[in-house]
Formats: structure tokens, sequence, C-alpha cells
């Protein structure tokens, strides 16, 4: 059975984008593959951050998780500054990859923006840790949307970098498994922009604890044009906003987006919007439900995750006491 690592940041509630890009995808994974998942605590320090928050998004991440299906009878699911193996592989992998390497990674220039001398040097050392994360249990396949695989041809570059300089083919190679741009899900104001739990606006997301009110005006309010809907999906080729919400739709609905288009040619906004709040509500508020029972027992949350950390780092230790060996620790 092929070995799987995933992680999520605790940088805020999660978004429709994360639970159609990511979290639900990881359910059917657990059958036949051993999956191990994280909650990446580390990595949401990259970035600005709330210490008072941290702890609490954490496990309302968890839960979310959980609520989703991933739970932790069926997988390894932990926070990640838990098993200490993370931070361990992580520094000699900065010790490994080349300045030359890190320079290269697009992501770092999204997220640093303009002001790149203020920010901390963990968002550039990100990718060396996320190399970490996955090869620290010798996982070989990590789903992952299309802006993350040069982080994991770099998690390849230095897994190969460690065997050469140190010796054994210690680590194995990754192998990304590629969720489509189809489950990408886009900003509500701006359709050029990927919807993500840490944008400022709050109207630029559904978030999975919205409740049907908050969803409605979201979607009401959601950036559109004035045209009906097409029949044919490529007539929606310069009009992101609109294309959004009929992938949107199809997502949840489990259709392809020209059955969607098929089933609503002709209409407008104002009744398309209408059916997107009703299936979203219907589809979310059994998870929202689960989340809100789990959270109402923190100590139980907090106990799975504890379990889980345990799992992991049975896993994780003798893999990194390893490397260190290769090293000359
Ligand atoms: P965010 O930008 O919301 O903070 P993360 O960077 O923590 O998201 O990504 C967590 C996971 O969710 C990743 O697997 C990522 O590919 C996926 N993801 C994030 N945003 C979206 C989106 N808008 N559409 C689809 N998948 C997304
Ligand atoms: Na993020």
């Amino acid at each position: 059975m092929q070995r799987v690592f995933s992680g999520i940041q605790p940088s805020g509630i999660p978004t429709l984008g994360n639970y159609l890009g990511a979290i639900r995808n990881w359910v059917p994974m657990m059958r036949d593959h051993e999956c191990i998942y994280s909650v990446v605590d580390l990595h949401a320090i990259t970035q600005p951050f709330d210490p008072k928050t941290l702890a609490r998004q954490t496990r309302e991440m968890a839960a979310a998780l959980m609520a989703c299906g991933v739970t932790p009878d069926k997988c390894v699911l932990f926070v990640q500054s838990h098993v200490h193996a993370h931070a361990r592989l992580a520094w000699i992998f900065n010790c490994v990859a080349r300045l030359g390497w890190l320079n290269r990674m697009t992501q770092f220039k999204d997220k640093a923006g303009k002001d790149r001398e203020n920010v901390g040097a963990g968002l550039y050392v990100y990718p060396n840790l996320m190399a970490a994360d996955i090869l620290v249990y010798h996982a070989t396949r990590v789903p992952v949307g299309e802006d993350q695989k040069q982080h994991l041809e770099l998690a390849n570059d230095i897994a190969q970098k460690f065997n050469h300089d140190f010796g054994e083919d210690f680590f194995p190679p990754i192998e990304p498994i590629i969720q489509g741009v189809a489950a990408r899900v886009m900003s509500l104001r701006d359709g050029t922009r990927k919807m993500s739990k840490s944008d400022p606006s709050d109207q630029s997301r559904i978030n999975l604890t919205d409740d049907a009110d908050t969803i409605a005006l979201k979607i009401r309010r959601a950036k559109t044009d004035a045209e009906p809907l097409p029949a044919e999906l490529s007539a929606l080729e310069g009009r992101p906003e609109a294309r959004n919400l009929v992938g949107i739709l199809a997502a949840i609905t489990g259709e392809e987006p020209q059955q969607v288009l098929r089933a609503h040619e002709g209409q407008g906004f104002g009744t398309f919007k209408g059916v997107l709040t009703e299936a979203l509500v219907a589809h979310l508020s059994p998870i929202q439900g689960e989340m809100q029972r789990l959270l109402n027992d923190p100590a139980a949350v907090d106990a799975a995750l504890r379990q889980g950390a345990d799992k992991a780092a049975a896993i994780a230790e003798p893999i990194v006491a390893r490397a260190e060996e290769l090293v000359g620790f």
C-alpha cells in the first residue's frame, strides 16, 4: 500500500476551496492508501498570525477535517508541531537545499509581495519543511494543486542530493497526485484569484462554518455579469466569475460543468444563484452539524490528535534518526 502525505495550514477557517480542492479528495484516498494527514501549524507561522488564535484554529481545522470524513480511525491525523521529527529533518534539508533552488520558487515571490526584505526567513525555506513533511514518512504520493508542483520537484531534488551526498537510496522519489484546475475554486469577488482562507475579504469566500443566511448573502453578492447562462462551456471563456459559480455547483452536485449548463441554459444569475445557494446549504449543513458536535467536546478532539501524533511519530522517528546518523550526528 502506498503512503500518502498531505497537510493543510490552520491559517483560518477552511473555505469551500479547501474543501472541494483538497479535503474532500482526502477521504476516498484512505480506502487504498496509508494516509498521513496533518494540520501544519509550523507552516502557518511563516506568515503573519495571532498566537492567541493559532491553537483554536488548529483544533477547528482538525474538527473540520474529521467532520468531512477524515476520521482518525482510518488515517493518521495529527498536528505537525506535535511531531518533532518534521523540524529535525527540515533543518537538515535547509542545509541540503541550494539557495539557487529556493530562488526559483514562484510561490515565495507571490506570497512575499513587494516588501521582500521584511518577510520571515521561514517563508523562504517553507519548501524545505514541506519536503521534510513528506520524506520523514517515506511517503511517495502527495495530492497537490498545480501551484504546489514546483515544491514537489524541489522535494525530489533535495531527496536526490541527500541520497547522493550521504549514501544509500534513503529517500524514495515522490509522485504528485495532481488535482486538476477543475477543482480550483475562485474568489467570489474576483474570478481571476483563487478563493483563500487568508484573503482579507470575508465576502470573497464561503467558509465551511458559514450558516445558510451568510451563504445566501455571499452568493447573492458574488460578482457576476448580466448575461444569461449559455448552453456551451466554451461560451463562458472570458466570464471567469460565471464560470466559477457553474464550476462550484458542478463540484457540489457531482456533475460536469457542461451538464450544469444544459440544465440551466438561459437562466439569469438571480435564479441560478438561488439554486447554487440551496445546493451549498444542503451539502454543507451536515458537515457543520458534525463539526459543531466535535467542537462541543474540545478535549476529545485534542486527545484524538495526541493519539494521531503518537502514530505519526512511531513512523517518523526511526526515519529521522537514520537520516541524522547518515549525516554523522
Ligand atoms: P488557503 O489559500 O485557503 O490558505 P492552503 O494554501 O492552506 O489554502 O491550501 C490547502 C489545500 O487547499 C491545498 O491542497 C490547496 O491546493 C487547496 N486549495 C486552497 N485553495 C483552493 C481553491 N481556491 N480551490 C481549490 N483548492 C484549493
Ligand atoms: Na494560505
